[in-house]
């Protein structure tokens, strides 16, 4: 159908917590390819909103003193907000406390429940609350997830059923006969193995507890969080009311991160659609995680979900504007560069402010930034500014057209298969070869020699390649991508344009450029980061083996939280301490800290505490110092104590006694 829409939707996300780059990242990669969408000129229809009826956001709401409803409205509006900070051009905000969703699910059940495929029963397992999820006995170990690693509880309850299990064979035979629809294959294989496991008939409610989308006639009962989210990728095309629906419907795209791929949208949700009737979703598309690296164990750690915080995309944008100077907008397409370069659908990437930093420099300062700025300086100084007329004919059979014409294929194909990062990487392609074109034709050699037509060929090469790198690079950086061509002096890529706008000459002979403004200023990875205010409470300071300077607690420079996050800070056990011969201020300490063997670590406290006084105390250590010999032992570590206005050491210690030797520290 020529209407048809190109229907796409990110998770919604549950409203215990505000937005953060892991959330972000799905959010920017459904919008970089709806804004794709609308630039063909397709009619385009980008989806996201809020999660609301879990049993965690009941619990957040109730530690806040909220009721539920106050405490959803208020974190919905925050990832509105971000959504709009970021950029992100969606074309609906659904809630699923809307009316609209609330009938849509309410309907989902009844029709499901008359035909037989919901029926009543009791259910007694497990349910994580962090995952929303009910586990089987043979998921669950130690009374954790074994796919998660979150707490179970066991719950005994009345509940409904959906018959999952009927819909096996068919969805099976579905996934098998239609290439493309789960992807990327690795995902795909895990879910036809999940399948091949057997499907369960699956609870899909819960007793009411006063959150929730109640039960159609049976109130005492509330829907169960994960069978109400999904349904909000059909409420929001209209079903069953309004008319249109199947415009929408199915999804083009449902983009997810990987943790709710295989069980819920590759498994529950196709099997509702089964068994409603409806067409299932044209691909259903799983990405990987951002990882941070724990500082304890270096090992790299789901991000937030670990404890290990990602940083909001508004602290992300600061910081970049602290780096780099950029102006607010620059530096949030500077974020959007970078999750979308590298999030991968096949495995997961690291989120560091270096890795950031050294994409920005090398892509957007160095090989974007540099060639628009020195291109538009010497087309001022050379053209008196104009774009040469007869530019486009004469480049039209160069060298780097036939190039450009080469990526721009790529990077559609890339968009088409829904792989934003492949794009960025043929746009890459493209600025890094008008580099090395500018340089080969260095026009200011020509100039020199008094060849015009040369100088002529050589600049306008160079300004066709910014205003195409300014077309391929809207959908993923839309203000940079208006920078460019006002520089350029044309105006924003109108929608529907795509095709026209990406084929080589568009640059019309005569136009007026601008003078250059800086994109996005290099970030100096060596200059120090900008001062920050003193500390007002005195801080604990780390207490260096005797003989070593103390540092210096003056220091007004701030380090980033990457950088505190390299030390290792473990609870320790004291198990022996002696003092050394010969040494006034040293003891020799050995410490548990949950390793197979203790440490020895030789701490410069002899003149503060008795040696005797100290076994059995739980401290607080940095584990992940090399090591270092004094007096000819070696000190594996150090531990944690405030210095008082006398210069004595005051040991840190946890607030509860019971923690186990190990616990980490942050
Ligand atoms: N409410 C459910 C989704 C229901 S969809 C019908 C939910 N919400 S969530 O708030 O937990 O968001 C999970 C999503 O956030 C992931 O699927 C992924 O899109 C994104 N991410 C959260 N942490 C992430 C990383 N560390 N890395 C990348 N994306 C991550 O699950």
């Amino acid at each position: 159908m020529a209407d048809q829409t190109f229907y796409i939707t990110s998770p919604i996300y549950y409203v215990n917590g505000v937005p953060h780059i892991g959330t972000a990242t799905t959010t920017l990669l459904c919008d970089s390819l709806a804004r794709y969408h609308r630039l063909r000129g397709e009619p385009t229809f980008f989806l996201t909103g809020t999660d609301e009826h879990a049993q965690k956001v009941a619990d957040a709401a109730a530690k806040a003193g909220q009721t539920p409803q106050a405490f959803v409205d208020e974190v919905s509006q925050r990832f509105q907000e971000c959504w709009h900070f970021l950029g992100v051009e969606y074309d609906r905000f659904i809630r699923t406390s809307d009316a609209d969703h609330k009938a849509a699910v309410g309907e989902v059940f009844r029709r499901l429940q008359a035909q037989g495929d919901i029926y009543p029963g009791q259910y007694e397992g497990w349910y994580s609350v962090a995952d929303e999820t009910f586990f089987r006995d043979s998921e669950v170990e130690n009374g954790v997830a074994k796919e998660t690693g979150a707490k179970v509880e066991r719950v005994t309850q009345e509940n409904y059923y959906f018959r999952l299990s009927a819909y096996g064979d068919r969805l099976l035979r579905h996934i098998e006969g239609t290439p493309g629809f789960l992807e990327p294959d690795t995902r795909r294989n895990e879910v036809l193995a999940f399948i091949k496991e057997g499907l369960r008939d699956v609870a899909i409610s819960r007793p009411n507890a006063g959150w929730g989308i109640e039960v159609p006639d049976d109130p005492a009962q509330v829907i169960y969080v994960w069978f109400d989210a999904v349904i909000n990728y059909l409420t929001a095309t209209g079903w069953p009311d309004n008319a249109n629906w199947d415009r929408v419907w199915p999804a083009d795209v449902h983009l997810v991160g990987k943790e709710i791929y295989t069980r819920f949208h590759a498994t529950l949700w196709p099997a509702m659609l089964l068994a409603l009737g409806l067409d299932l979703p044209r691909h259903v598309l799983g990405h990987g995680w951002w990882l941070v690296r724990d500082p304890r164990t270096l090992d790299l750690v789901k991000g937030s979900k670990s404890g290990i915080p990602l940083p909001t995309p508004q602290e992300a944008v600061e910081r970049i504007q602290e780096l780099s100077g950029a102006g607010r907008e620059a530096a949030v397409d500077a974020l959007r560069y970078y999750i979308l370069r590298d999030i991968s659908f096949t495995g997961d990437a690291e989120f560091s402010f270096d890795n950031l930093i050294e994409r920005y420099n090398s892509l957007l300062a160095n090989k974007l930034g540099n060639l628009l700025n020195r291109t538009l300086t010497i087309t001022g100084q050379y053209l008196g500014g104009v774009v040469p007329a007869d530019g486009a004919e004469r480049t039209q059979n160069g060298d780097y057209a036939a190039l450009a014409r080469e990526v721009v294929g790529d990077i559609e194909r890339a968009l088409l298969a829904l792989d934003p990062a492949a794009a960025l990487q043929a746009i890459e392609r493209l600025l890094k070869a008008a580099n090395e074109d500018i340089d080969a034709q260095a026009p200011w050699r020509r100039n020199k020699e008094g060849d015009a037509p040369g100088v002529a060929v050589a600049l306008y090469t160079s300004l066709e390649a910014c205003r195409l790198a300014g077309v391929v690079l809207t959908p993923f950086l839309p203000h940079t991508g208006r920078l460019i061509r006002e520089q350029l002096g044309i105006g924003s890529v109108p929608l529907g344009r795509w095709q026209e706008e990406t084929q080589w000459g568009g640059l019309p002979g005569g136009t007026k450029t601008q003078p250059p403004q800086p994109l996005f200023p290099r970030i100096d990875t060596k200059a120090k980061p900008a001062t920050a205010k003193p500390p007002k409470e005195p801080k604990p300071t780390v207490t260096e083996p005797a003989n070593t300077p103390a540092p210096d607690t003056n220091t007004t420079d701030t380090i980033t939280i990457d950088d505190f996050m390299k030390v290792a800070l473990k609870v320790a056990e004291i198990k022996t301490a002696d003092r050394i011969e010969g040494a006034t201020k040293l003891l020799r300490l050995t410490v548990d800290i949950g390793e197979a063997e203790p440490r020895q670590i030789l701490a410069g406290i002899a003149e503060s505490y008795a040696p005797e006084d100290l076994v059995g105390r739980k401290i607080v250590v940095v584990a992940n110092l090399a090591p270092r010999k004094m007096r000819g032992l070696e000190s594996q570590g150090m531990l944690l104590a405030a210095t008082d206005a006398d210069g004595r050491a005051i040991l840190l210690h946890p607030d509860k006694t019971d923690i186990a030797p190990g616990a980490q520290v942050r």
